[in-house]
């Protein structure tokens, strides 16, 4: 069955970082999966995938990837199968390039969620299938298709927008924002404390892209510099997974990078939109959360419930749009 508004060919191909695609592959990735969004909300589901399985290998935990994995590989006719940390060897008793080998025999496709951004490039180098990076330390790739897809369903056209990402500036989020923006000619600043800024090959690559596409990039620890003018507000998590040890230090280092209404006024931009990868600590009503009011008295950390539940937030429209991105990779990257 042919995709309706793909133009450029991408079977066979892996996603890794997205730093191997170009502007016009991104955009027809997210021209798709606003297709595949409508033609989903009118009753229709395109068997694109018909007879095909695909793994779902996770090393860490997910709700809003498992679940749009597991969605749109149903709902395009392919059969998935979850693979948990104990379910498989993977590393522990049989190599990660033998493990790929064997999974590649079986399926016609391999999603990986997990630490090391090495497993998922050896998954893609050794399986002989495609590879989707479902977050790892350094990027999480799927994720910015979805934020992109949120961001124009918004704002429309991306070019010329302002992204403002605040908080952890050197996690896999802010990584693949400043990746997958600067390509498609979006400003994306980041505003963190300088230990936390994203690392010099990232940095750099940014910079290279915009200067390529008209945008720019600036990288600044002054959060009132940073926001003024933003088209949209971001943050995530000041820990991510793997990193549970880190509560106290970023707290301390990232409380004043905090969104709150105080912030959201200092883009003086009315119309400014919120933007969160989820989960988010807004509130405490979580463990987690409870814990750190406990500990630090903070009712929220990276985002104020004020701001989280206001009608600049577009949070649960970007956590939706992972199932639509995500059927849009499979369906245009399967052979
Ligand atoms: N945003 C995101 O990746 O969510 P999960 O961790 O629930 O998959
Ligand atoms: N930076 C976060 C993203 C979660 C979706 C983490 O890696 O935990």
């Amino acid at each position: 069955m042919a995709l309706s508004v793909h133009r450029v060919n991408l079977k066979g191909r892996s996603l890794l970082t997205l730093i191997d695609f170009n502007a016009e592959e991104i955009n027809d990735l997210i021209d798709l999966a606003a297709d595949l969004k409508q033609k989903k909300q009118r009753g229709s589901r395109e068997k694109l995938m018909e007879g095909k399985n695909i793994a779902l290998l996770f090393e860490k935990p997910s709700t809003r990837t498992r679940c749009a994995f597991t969605v749109a590989c149903t709902d395009l006719g392919a059969h998935p199968e979850y693979l948990g940390k104990n379910d498989i060897q993977l590393g522990k008793k049989e190599s990660v390039a033998d493990t790929a080998k064997v999974l590649g025999r079986m399926f016609d496709g391999i999603e990986f969620r997990g630490y090391s951004q090495e497993t998922v490039q050896q998954l893609a180098e050794h399986s002989g299938v495609p590879v989707w990076n479902g977050l790892t330390d350094m990027y999480h790739p799927t994720q910015a298709l979805a934020d992109y897809l949120t961001i124009k369903e918004q704002k429309g056209d991306l070019t010329g927008l302002t992204v403002v990402y605040v908080g952890d500036g050197r996690n896999n989020v802010a990584n693949s924002l400043l990746i997958v923006g600067s390509k498609l000619g979006v400003n994306v600043r980041i505003a963190a404390p300088e230990s936390l800024y994203p690392n010099q090959e990232i940095a750099t690559l940014a910079k290279q892209y915009a200067k390529e596409n008209n945008c720019e990039i600036m990288i600044t620890d002054n959060v009132d510099e940073a926001v003024k003018g933003a088209d949209v507000l971001y943050t995530d998590v000041w820990v991510s997974m793997g990193e549970e040890d880190k509560f106290a230090e970023r707290i301390e280092l990232l409380k004043p990078y905090q969104v709150n209404m105080e912030m959201i006024k200092k883009t003086e931009n009315e119309d400014v939109i919120f933007l969160h990868c989820l989960p988010a600590f807004h509130d405490t009503t979580t463990i987690i959360g409870k814990d750190i009011y406990e500990k630090y008295g903070l009712e929220a950390m990276e985002v104020t419930d004020e701001v989280f539940q206001s009608r600049h937030s577009f949070v649960f429209d970007q956590a939706e749009n992972r199932m639509h991105t995500i059927k849009a990779i499979m369906a245009a990257t399967i052979s």
